[in-house]
């Protein structure tokens, strides 16, 4: 036994990961279902390879780590799993450890957690695709604290570091704690994509900014308050050029998104948790509208595209207007944790989770210092009302306003903005329209209300009391 570590499923994410640990000083053993698969791995490993240990059976990969063993899975969430868990339990003591780093769903490791297992296991969030896993991703863990400080050194010396020189590592509570913050993460991700998105056709449809234009609008934003990531990476892409057609790259991909499912299971579990996410939800919803390609045809083929042209609508707006939908859509985000912390009894440390999304992951962005400072402040009070971003609110909720009216006086559809906005005119409005609701309920059903004045008279004069 010479490994420090064990790592099972050589796939992009697998093979990026087990690198990364080799090349900080680990001595790591390597298994893949196809042998062949695992010695390519080393072959192609160059200087890194006298620190990967290919195994061609899993009890030649349990034999070569060091015991306590701690192993890594990295194979497709869902099934897989439960296959790979039950093939090593014969293999494995209660004191070894298996860490499914896949993008499992938090409902399966609360099940694999609870199950018995005969070892130890943590369920952990994984982020910044294959290129963060190879330098440096955001890892966020769960399940027992004392499990993830025995591979805490590995972990943190492979994570990404944020500015301040901290480890984007950290353990974020029990049981599927790890990956439902990797959840809501990744829900984060798809409203940021959305609203990107959503701009991006501002500008090529409402304005219609050439491509190679609106490369350099993302790049100019990528050096103020946006300066994120997703943001870099839009100013790339829409800077591409197809080497088939010669025309932007933009042009020529399919308007239909794919996706996993772990933006819709936020989405799914902010609904069980009665926490609003409307632009994460939003941001799903255009997904899956985004694969009606034939049905929106048609859509326009009957109602006609609408004017889209929008007049006097300048870059700084837009800008102004992604920076607000930016703070409210994490403000809902957090909220969720909030709210999951609560249900779910995980005592979430809504600072440390911010402070693990400022670098290595999807979502990393400027902003998110100020968010973990915000909550570290004070972590139950919503984002919108701590003051630096309720100051920035007040200075770009305008422009916000500005571009959702456009959107709908132009046909441009913007589901995530819009949804952002309403949440806002909704979180600034003391006293809302749901009286009309509770009389509603209480006529059709008796459900009774609460009155403004407390009196005790729950029901109202329509008879059905
Ligand atoms: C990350 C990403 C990643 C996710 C892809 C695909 O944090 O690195 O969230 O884990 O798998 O982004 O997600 P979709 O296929 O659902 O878009």
């Amino acid at each position: 036994a010479e490994a420090h570590i064990g790592l099972i499923g050589l796939g992009t994410m697998g093979s990026a990961l087990a690198l990364n640990i080799a090349e900080k000083g680990f001595p790591i053993a390597v298994w893949n279902r196809t042998t062949e698969v695992t010695h390519r791995f080393r072959a192609e490993a160059d200087e890194l390879a006298d620190r990967i240990l290919p195994c061609d059976t899993l009890a030649a990969l349990v034999a070569a780590i060091a015991p306590p063993r701690a192993i890594i899975l990295m194979v497709p969430a869902g099934q897989a799993v439960d296959d790979q868990i039950a093939a090593l339990a014969p293999f494995l003591g209660p004191d070894d450890l298996v860490i499914d780093a896949g993008n499992a769903n938090f409902h399966d490791t609360n099940r694999r957690d609870a199950a018995g297992l005969p070892f130890r296991f943590l369920g952990m969030g994984v982020s910044g695709g294959e290129e963060g896993a190879r330098h440096g991703p955001a890892i966020m863990g769960g399940g027992a604290r004392a499990d993830w400080d025995r591979v805490a050194p590995v972990l943190t010396a492979i994570a990404a570091k944020a500015e301040d020189g901290t480890p984007c590592a950290d353990w974020m509570g029990e049981a599927g704690a790890g990956h439902f913050v990797k959840a809501v993460h990744n829900g984060i991700e798809y409203a940021d994509m959305q609203m990107i998105a959503e701009v991006y056709g501002i500008l090529r449809d409402g304005l219609g900014m050439p491509a190679e234009d609106i490369a350099g609008v993302f790049r100019g934003w990528n050096e103020g308050v946006l300066k994120s990531y997703l943001i870099e990476i839009s100013g790339e892409v829409a800077a591409a050029v197809d080497p088939v057609s010669g025309g932007p790259m933009l042009d020529v991909i399919l308007d239909s998104a794919g996706q996993k499912g772990t933006g819709r299971w936020t989405a799914v579990e902010a609904q069980h948790l009665g926490t609003p996410i409307p632009v994460i939800e939003a941001a799903v919803m255009a997904r899956n509208a985004s694969a009606r390609r034939a049905e929106r045809a048609a859509g326009e083929a009957r109602f006609g595209p609408g004017p889209r042209r929008v007049e006097g609508m300048t870059t700084e707006t837009l800008e102004q207007a992604l920076i607000a939908g930016k703070i409210l859509c994490y403000a809902q985000g957090f909220g969720m944790i909030a709210a999951a912390s609560t249900a779910f009894g995980w005592s979430l440390d809504m600072a440390a989770i911010a402070r693990v999304w400022r670098a290595g992951c999807i979502i990393r962005s400027a902003m998110l210092n100020d968010m973990a400072a915000a909550l570290a402040e004070d972590p139950a009070r919503n984002l919108i009302l701590a003051p630096g971003f309720a100051a920035m609110l007040e200075e770009t909720v305008p422009a916000l306003r500005q571009v959702v009216a456009a959107g709908a006086l132009n046909g441009l559809a913007l589901p995530a903005l819009s949804a952002g906005l309403a949440w806002f005119d909704t979180m600034r409005t003391a006293r809302g329209t749901a009286n009309m609701i509770q009389a509603q309920r209480d006529f059709f059903g008796a459900h009774g209300f609460q009155r403004v004045d407390g009196l005790d008279r729950p029901h109202g004069p329509w008879g059905k009391a």
